[in-house]
């Protein structure tokens, strides 16, 4: 079997964090979620594996490499325009020739590995396998109505009036007459080729969809409380490790991981946490839930709940951050500047909570 990650798209929902960089590669528990899908993609025993990019190419291509980390063979494919996943899936027909291959979303975070899901497919006659899970809002998915025997009777994107509470997950398992589907649909109401048209047209021509129920957490990391709550879960999966420096005066509980060339000097880590490569933690609290990235200072400041990217710097600041999302590059601290006022520097779409 191949494996296909789709990482094209335009991330307009994570605004600003989007604007300059792929929403694939924010990092949750300190690693992006791209890699995370491939890791998931490689221990489910697949080596090749195709990777649909679009206007971030290069920063994906750059990002991931050859893919020799994971011991994979990458091929990256270029999507002509953001057209929509069956879309994708018609410009990447040259990779996958008559191959059976698993489509995992690059945006997508899941419990738990695939391997299990894989070996189900590739061990049957299915011509297609489907992941749904029970989810609050379903208008804001893919949704599958289900007969009576657990078969799908019928599949709809993003429904206003869903038939059901069950969405589809962003991992999908395909045959070679998936060929025939991509190339028979017509553009939906979003001017998209849709996956969910694609299988919905295996199911009216009598192919076997076969759907699977996921009973634990999945998060479609679309929007910035998406991103928040996926490293809630990805942090509580962590296991632990101490490669940094810390210090007799800080105290760190039993579910902080402190990587590589990081110091950690008179401060409290409460975990479940995070401390990236070469970061320094000075005199500071760093509350439950928290992963700050790489080459990051926080000094004499409280943060908690928090994903907090790579060369930031939150120092002197007089209140608790909690809640938040910080990119690259960015300061937070307090100034002495007169008037003394709260002073912003903010990208287009920025939200700030003031006390
Ligand atoms: O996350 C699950 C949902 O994903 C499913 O329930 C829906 O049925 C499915 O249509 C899809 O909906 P989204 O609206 O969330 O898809 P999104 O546009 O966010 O794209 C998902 C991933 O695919 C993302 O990593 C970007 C990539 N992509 C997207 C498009 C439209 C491409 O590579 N090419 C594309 O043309």
């Amino acid at each position: 079997m191949k494996g296909l990650i789709l990482s094209g798209g335009k991330g307009t929902r994570l605004y600003p964090l989007t604007y300059t960089r792929a929403k694939q590669l924010i990092p949750v528990a300190n690693e992006p979620v791209l890699f995370r899908v491939i890791r998931a993609i490689r221990d489910a025993g697949i080596s090749e594996i195709g990777i649909v990019v679009g206007d971030t190419a290069p920063e994906i291509m750059e990002a991931v490499n050859g893919g020799e980390r994971w011991g994979v063979n990458i091929t990256f494919i270029h999507q002509s325009a953001p057209a929509g996943l069956a879309h994708a899936v018609k410009e990447s027909l040259g990779f996958l020739g008559d191959d059976r291959f698993v489509m995992f979303l690059g945006d997508n975070v899941i419990q738990g590995g695939i391997s299990p899901l894989i070996r189900q497919f590739a061990d049957s006659q299915w011509n297609s396998q489907i992941v749904l899970t029970a989810v609050s809002d379903p208008r804001q998915y893919g949704v599958a109505e289900l007969n009576a025997d657990g078969s799908i009777k019928r599949l709809v994107e993003k429904p206003k009036e869903p038939p059901s509470n069950l969405a589809l997950v962003g991992i999908y398992m395909f045959d070679r007459h998936i060929r025939e589907a991509v190339h028979a649909i017509k553009p939906s109401f979003r001017n998209e080729l849709e996956i969910t048209d694609a299988i919905q047209w295996l199911i009216d021509q009598g192919y076997v969809v076969n759907p699977y129920i996921h009973k634990g957490w999945w998060i479609d990391t679309g929007k910035p409380g998406d991103m928040l709550n996926a490293n809630d879960h990805v942090l509580e999966e962590v296991s632990p490790r101490i490669e940094g420096a810390v210090d007799a005066a800080s105290q760190l509980d039993s579910r902080v991981t402190v990587g590589k060339g990081a110091v950690i000097e008179n401060s409290v880590i409460r975990g479940p946490a995070i401390i990236g490569e070469e970061t320094v933690v000075r005199d500071s609290y760093i509350g439950p839930f928290t992963s700050i990235y790489h080459h990051c200072l926080i000094e004499k400041s409280e943060v908690e709940h928090s994903i907090i990217l790579e060369h930031s710097r939150v120092t002197d600041v007089p209140y608790r951050i909690a809640d938040s999302i910080i990119g690259r590059n960015a300061t937070v601290t307090r100034s002495e500047v007169k008037p003394k006022a709260v002073k912003m520097n903010l990208g287009d779409y920025s939200q700030v909570g003031i006390l």
